[in-house]
């Protein structure tokens, strides 16, 4: 709890292009949630090195996903939106509670296991310990939810185990952290292949739409997404590239799927694509003007980073010290 509010804590990683699958799905339902909850949003960088980078590459897709953030409407005034990286007590944590975790609980880890298996050439420690460092970024803001998608859950699994673990033995330290239901939350599946969800790292780039994609891009891709061989607009399980196009039309225009079913009665799929192309577009180009505006303001950008670096470090070192004193570190003789 922070000022009577509970503690919602999620983060994404600095690396991709986010696409429209991350804000309809994510973003765009993080937006009203600091009404209700202390928000805190991290950009992710240091998970992001479990994958070898280019330093100047990287450092601007990093700070490029912050402005993004705050571009998609999060207001940094209302959510703590800081760098992972800017605060020493995540790797500092992870490295304690590394102590408290399981080879053979990290060796289930599915997703560990998925990369690994496609990345053969680095498999690092790192990426084993991952989950170790996303329990360290929850736990330490005594986080009570955490929404996450269905690929996150098992993390947030063994970030639970972890906690009880060492509540356990030291007493109640850390707060168990809880998986955030959604209300809405649209699933966007790849406009090429409708059974895979739309990712930001699919090889097939028109299988997604970017969040920076320009107009003409969107209508192409919209153009060539796989449908089927019948004509009707419906939303059906036997028509998943058909209602994958709807399900991102009418969560664009803030409509029911019976609403945007009904704008589509004896529609042919050109002008139905035509039709989703122009409800993308209405959602990102607002998005993409304000964050060209905001890469201008430098230093605005840099006044929000410090302040919320500071404030995310103020929360995250307070559980830090209760955790070393607790595992009996020696603490620092004060100066007289
Ligand atoms: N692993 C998450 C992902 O790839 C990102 C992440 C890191 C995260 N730490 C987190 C998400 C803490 C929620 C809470 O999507």
């Amino acid at each position: 709890m922070i000022d009577d509010k509970k503690v919602l804590y999620s983060g994404m990683q600095a690396t991709g292009n986010l696409t429209i699958g991350n804000y309809l799905g994510a973003l765009k339902n993080w937006l009203s949630l600091n009404e209700e909850y202390e928000c805190f949003w991290g950009v992710m960088d240091l998970h992001s090195l479990t994958v070898r980078q280019q330093p100047a590459d990287f450092r601007k897709k990093a700070r490029n996903l912050l402005v993004l953030y705050i571009a998609a409407g999060l207001d940094p005034k209302k959510n703590c939106i800081y760098f992972q990286s800017h605060v020493s007590a995540h790797a500092e944590l992870s490295w304690l509670l590394g102590c408290f975790t399981y080879m053979g609980e990290l060796n289930r880890m599915t997703q560990f296991k998925e990369k690994a298996a496609k990345h053969t050439d680095n498999i690092n420690a790192g990426l084993f310990t991952y989950p170790v460092l996303m329990a360290a970024d929850i736990l330490l803001y005594q986080t009570d939810f955490v929404p996450v998608g269905k690929d996150q859950k098992q993390h947030l699994e063994i970030t639970r185990d972890i906690a009880e673990r060492f509540n356990g033995i030291y007493g109640d330290v850390l707060t168990i952290p809880e998986p955030y239901i959604m209300k809405a939350g649209a699933k966007i599946m790849s406009l090429q292949d409708p059974a895979k969800k739309m990712s930001k790292s699919d090889e097939n780039i028109n299988g997604s739409i970017y969040l920076m994609d320009d107009p003409d891009t969107i209508v192409r891709k919209c153009k060539r997404a796989v449908t089927d061989s019948e004509s009707e607009v419906r939303y059906s399980e036997e028509k998943p590239g058909v209602s994958n196009l709807l399900e991102i039309y009418s969560t664009c225009l803030g409509k029911s799927i019976e609403e945007a079913e009904k704008d589509f009665v004896g529609v042919g799929y050109g002008d139905f694509k035509m039709a989703v192309a122009e409800a993308v577009i209405s959602i990102l180009k607002p998005m993409q003007e304000e964050y060209n505006r905001l890469q201008k303001e430098k230093d605005y950008i840099d006044s929000i980073i410090l302040e919320n670096d500071e404030k995310a470090a103020y929360f995250a070192n307070k559980t830090l010290r209760k955790v070393k004193k607790k595992l009996g570190l020696t603490e620092k003789p004060r100066k007289a």
